[in-house]
């Protein structure tokens, strides 16, 4: 075969389908795994959403539609972030993605060249190193340290600006820890990217996934106009990762630009995903608040159960369905712990390490889940550690 590209050679994937591959194989052979390892959300698609997706596939609503994303839904878009942003973009910034992951993939080749620095977290969400990389770009690390409740320190990212930072992408609340960055140091790190002309990603998939504290944006300081990009979706709070359903809101000159990665990748995003999106964003809310409520306990429940667990400590996160606990004192790594209760106990979770080098030393739990499998877990690891 002649030889791959150098840019296929530098992107790579996530650690979360490993470890679902090697449970999956365990499953094969009659063990019965409990499944941490997934992000994504235990509950089904409200009806209400599903129905409006359906109701547009019998409209014939399965054609292209324009690669910005339809106006009704862009619309939607517009409101939605005035209402929960506090700023309302012009409806030339919005635009619409097949899923949040693509925002990431073409606000990223859409301002960084090869050489350029690129901050982000550490541990953080594996797809802001892997296009880095494949851009050939340095990622500069910030680390998430368990101290600070795992958020990013704006001192941290002033130490590390050089002339060559071309981009910080922050996500907050955030993947792996559910650590939810205050109001105070999304501005100033705002600041820094406007004091250093520097652009920001904001990947916010988790921005109605609170608990005890609001979520803010760093994007509100410039409203998105200048050097910053707000990435949300609907994966994960209106329960739809199938779907397959995102948006931008961006600088109108970048916007153009995205539109064109979108021609060139996609052409656009579903016709009737996004109807169902129409939906999702106008129809009845309720559907959040209930799944907060049950999170909220599943969090409580899964917390309590891992500090009690010999060598595991473990934070309250503050947002997202994720907690992140301190396994040092087991006395293994994180790769070994995770085998360890994948092939001890039957229960299937990531090792810290799979978000990045600070990473090492905690497991990250997915409760999604039910209290049921949640207690049974935490008896199963407590037993295997014996
Ligand atoms: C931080 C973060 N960003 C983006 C995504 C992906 O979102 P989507 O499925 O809408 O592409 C995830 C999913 O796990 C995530 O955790």
């Amino acid at each position: 075969m002649p030889e791959l590209s150098n840019g296929a050679k530098k992107i790579y994937g996530e650690a979360a389908f490993e470890v679902l591959a090697k449970a999956q194989e365990l499953e094969r052979k009659g063990k019965h795994i409990l499944h941490f390892e997934i992000g994504e959300p235990d509950m089904e698609t409200p009806k209400n959403i599903s129905e409006a997706g359906i109701i547009a596939i019998k409209n014939k609503k399965t054609h292209y539609t324009p690669s910005i994303g339809i106006l009704e839904l862009r619309k939607a878009v517009q409101d939605q972030v005035e209402k929960t942003r506090g700023f309302r973009p012009n409806l030339d910034q919005v635009v619409i993605t097949p899923g949040l992951k693509p925002g990431i993939f073409f606000s990223m080749l859409a301002v960084v060249n090869p050489g350029d620095e690129v901050i982000y977290q550490d541990p953080g969400y594996p797809t802001y190193g892997s296009v880095s990389s494949f851009l050939r770009a340095k990622g500069v690390m910030i680390p998430l340290l368990e101290e600070n409740e795992f958020r990013m320190n704006p001192d941290d990212i002033k130490k590390k600006i050089t002339s060559k930072t071309k981009l910080i992408i922050i996500n907050s609340p955030q993947n792996p820890t559910g650590s939810v960055m205050a109001k105070s140091e999304l501005d100033e790190i705002a600041m820094l990217a406007e004091e250093h002309d520097i652009f920001i990603v904001s990947d916010e998939i988790y921005s109605k996934m609170t608990y005890e504290c609001d979520h803010y944006t760093p994007t509100a300081r410039d409203e998105a106009r200048e050097r910053s990009v707000l990435l949300d979706g609907f994966s994960k709070y209106f329960a739809m990762t199938g779907w397959r359903l995102g948006f931008m809101v961006a600088p109108v000159k970048m916007a153009d630009k995205l539109q064109d990665f979108l021609v060139s990748a996609v052409s656009c995003t579903a016709d009737f995903t996004q109807w169902a999106g129409v939906e999702a964003l106008t129809g009845d809310q309720s559907f959040i608040a209930d799944m907060m409520k049950r999170f909220k306990e599943k969090r409580d429940r899964i917390v309590k159960g891992l500090n009690q667990i010999n060598g595991f400590k473990c934070l309250s996160p503050r947002g997202a369905f994720y907690a992140f606990p301190n396994i040092k004192k087991t006395g293994m790594n994180s790769q070994e712990c995770a085998d360890h209760i994948l092939y001890k106990a039957g229960v299937a979770a990531l090792p810290g390490t799979a978000f990045g080098p600070y990473g090492e030393g905690y497991l990250r739990f997915s409760y999604a889940n039910t209290l049921k499998n949640i207690d049974e877990a935490i008896e199963r690891i407590e037993k295997s550690f014996h």
